[in-house]
């Protein structure tokens, strides 16, 4: 029987592809914001040690003493590793180079593939409420990914609107498969966002209905625009619906967090 007393717990959302450049860190960002805009309470986890979601949120260096690297290990606590962005209910575990030295020090850790899984399952978390927690995966199939889908409910997969776009997908795909036989057999596709979509290259087109036709469901509804704010944002430290709220882009990580909360229940 549910509970009726203790909240609801977080949807976890992995935000993945090994290959780079293709938006995971703008759509982990903007996506959060989103959410973050319609009341939802978001913790992004930054997981990957180039850092970039937490610099685009405006977590300079100086301020990660305590990073995702000490959460998933045990040495930090929930409240510690949590910052409080500049934009109201969304919050940031950062990152920093040191996380990557995790895929060879992790080697000889039996719960390896766990501790994320094990870090975001903490009751201290569970009492902060967040209704999302959103990881930006690195652009490897590395044991941090694999500890990222491991732990999460869902995979958010952004794929660029571009020639190879799907050749990676195939390889993602397997990993997401071997993770559902070997430890997280509940793991959906939250779904396929197309990024920096141009509407007017024929390329673009011919990508989205590549991807429409192999993948039919899986590919959001929403087209994630090629705009410049999206781009310009993360150097001023913030997501695109802060920096030009009237932005196409803005526009269209609205209608994606759109069509994810329409799935709450
Ligand atoms: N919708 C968009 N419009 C314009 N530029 C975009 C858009 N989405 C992403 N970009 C730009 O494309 C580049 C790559 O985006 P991003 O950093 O989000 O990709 P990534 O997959 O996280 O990369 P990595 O694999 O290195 O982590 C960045 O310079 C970003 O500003
Ligand atoms: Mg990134």
């Amino acid at each position: 029987m549910p509970d009726l007393i203790s909240p609801r717990p977080a949807k976890i959302i992995a935000v993945a592809n090994q290959k780079g450049g293709v938006g995971k860190t703008t759509t982990a960002i903007n996506l959060s914001a989103a959410l973050a805009e319609i009341g939802r309470r978001v913790l992004l986890v930054d997981l990957d040690p180039q850092g970039n979601a937490s610099t685009g949120l405006g977590i300079g260096p100086e301020q990660r003493e305590v990073t995702t690297y000490d959460f998933i290990l045990g040495d930090a606590k929930a409240k510690e590793a949590i910052h409080e962005t500049d934009v109201e209910n969304l919050f940031i575990i950062p990152a920093t180079t040191d996380l990557s030295s995790a895929d060879i020090e992790l080697i000889s850790n039996e719960k390896r593939s766990f501790l994320l899984y094990d870090a975001l399952r903490d009751p201290a978390l569970a009492q902060l409420e967040f209704d999302y927690i959103l990881i930006d995966c690195p652009p490897s199939l590395s044991i941090l990914t694999v500890n990222a889908l491991v732990s999460a409910h869902s995979v958010v997969v952004p794929l660029q609107s571009e020639f190879f776009a799907l050749e990676g997908l195939s390889q993602l795909m397997l990993t997401i498969r071997e993770v559902r036989e070997a430890a997280n057999p509940n793991l959906r596709i939250e779904g396929i966002a197309l990024t920096m979509h141009d509407r007017r290259n024929k390329l673009s087109h011919q990508v989205e209905a590549d991807a429409r036709n192999t993948l039919g469901e899986l590919v959001f509804k929403t087209l994630i625009p090629r705009n410049v704010r999206v781009s310009e944002a993360p150097s001023f430290a913030m997501p695109v619906l802060d920096y030009d709220s009237g932005s196409t882009g803005s526009a269209a990580y609205r209608a994606l967090a759109q069509e994810i909360t329409a799935r709450e229940r």
